[in-house]
Order: structure tokens, then C-alpha cells, then sequence
């Protein structure tokens, strides 16, 4: 099995970029930000907070979390129930990045992962993929830009929808999602040290997809 590992802060792009990639390579997509997404959600749901070691861990073993795919999609189940919408607020990514930092939170989901990457070709996107999940895989990028580039990003995005929010809040939250998922104690994002770095501050989505099957065309190259 081929795995493709592509980490990165949040907002560089990955999941476009990763999900591009998969369809064009014929593999399959795994997004492992939902599945931390899901237990928050379950956790909001429980009433218990994200932040709760204790509590989030004792929950744990009344979930169930299944991945699935239609049209190539990825969606999420949680306990059955496709979560796939309801995990994309931002009050779910902040409770993600809660329970993201919880030791039995990251084991719980570990499994998981792995078994996706033994079953099928795979490129797997998150923040310690080519670190800690799948330290084997052929192919490891570590996606990135600049700070400033992905608050513009994020800032045309809402702009789009008709939301009205300034880019200095943006800005400030990207660099304290930055801060808290680099510093965590348990599997922070870093780059692997065979990682390639990829940054697509001054490329454009097309051009980013383009680099990175570049790449994976290359390292390919010596594997198969
Ligand atoms: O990629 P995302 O925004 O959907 O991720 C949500 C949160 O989950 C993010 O704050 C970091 C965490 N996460 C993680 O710790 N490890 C992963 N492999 C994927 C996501």
C-alpha cells in the first residue's frame, strides 16, 4: 500500500490540496481533522468540556467512529450518524483543537488511522501524520504559508459568504491555533525530518495541487 502524509498549520490548504490529489492519483482521502472534530462534537454534545481530560476520556468508549465515502467524498459517522456538516463550525474546530491536545483522545483515534493506511492507497492529511501516524509512508509533505497569506485566505473565503470579519482578528487567530497546535505536549505539529516542504504562499490553488503531485510523482518514482 502507498500512504501519502501531508501536514501543515491549519488553513495552508491541505484538505483542497489533499483531496485533489487523492482523485487524481485514484487513492483514497483521509481527513483525520474530522475525526478529532466528531469527539468534540460528541463531547459539546455531552455537555462535557472539550478541555476535560478526565471527562473526554471517559466517554471515549461510547463512541464509535466509521469512515465512509460517497462520490469520493469522505464522510464521518459518529455512533451511525453522519457528522460531516456539523463538525465544520468554528465553535468545532476550537473544540478539536481542545480535545486534540488529550493523550487518550489521540491513542483512541490512532487505530483508526492506521487501518485506513494498511486497507488502501492513501493521502492522509492532518498534523502529525508523517510524524507519528504513519512514520512509514513513502511520500511526506509538509504543507505550509505564511501566517498573513492564510488569514487573506480565510478573509476572502468569509468575505465570499457574506460574512463581515476583519483580517487582523483572522490573522491573530491563525497564529494562536499556530501556537497551540506547535506547542502542545503530545504529538505537536512539526515537520517530519523526510518531509518535503511545500509552501504555496505565492501559488495559486492549481499551482499548489500541481507542486505536490510533482513531488509525489517523483518520490514515487523510486518506490514502485
Ligand atoms: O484540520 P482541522 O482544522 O480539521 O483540525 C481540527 C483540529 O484537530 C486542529 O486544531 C488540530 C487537530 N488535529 C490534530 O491534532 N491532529 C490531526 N492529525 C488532525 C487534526
Amino acid at each position: 500500500m502507498i500512504s501519502i502524509a501531508i501536514d501543515g498549520p491549519a488553513g495552508a490548504g491541505k484538505s483542497t490540496v489533499a483531496r485533489a490529489a487523492a482523485q487524481q492519483l485514484g487513492y483514497i482521502y483521509v481527513d483525520t481533522g474530522a475525526l478529532y472534530r466528531s469527539i468534540g462534537l460528541y463531547a459539546t454534545a455531552h455537555e462535557v468540556p472539550a478541555d476535560s481530560e478526565e471527562r473526554v476520556s471517559a466517554l471515549l468508549p461510547d463512541i464509535k467512529l466509521e469512515l465512509g465515502y460517497q462520490n469520493g467524498e469522505q464522510r464521518v459517522f459518529l455512533n451511525g450518524y453522519d457528522v460531516s456538516e456539523q463538525i465544520r463550525t468554528p465553535e468545532m474546530s476550537m473544540a478539536a483543537s481542545k480535545v486534540s491536545a488529550i493523550p487518550e483522545v489521540r491513542q483512541f483515534l490512532f487505530a483508526l488511522q492506521k487501518n485506513m493506511a494498511k486497507e488502501h492507497n492513501v493521502v492522509m492529511d492532518g498534523r502529525d501524520i508523517g510524524t507519528v501516524v504513519l512514520p512509514e509512508a513513502q511520500v511526506k509533505i509538509f504543507l505550509t504559508a505564511t501566517p498573513e497569506e492564510r488569514a487573506k485566505r480565510r478573509h476572502r473565503e468569509l468575505v465570499e459568504k457574506g460574512m463581515e470579519v476583519s483580517y487582523e482578528s483572522l490573522l491573530e487567530e491563525v497564529k494562536q491555533r499556530d501556537y497551540n497546535d506547535s506547542h502542545r505536549a503530545i504529538a505537536p505539529l512539526k515537520q517530519a525530518e523526510d518531509a518535503i516542504l511545500l509552501d504555496t504562499t505565492h501559488l495559486t490553488l492549481e499551482q499548489s495541487i500541481e507542486a505536490l503531485l510533482k513531488i509525489v510523482k517523483e518520490k514515487l518514482k523510486d518506490v514502485l
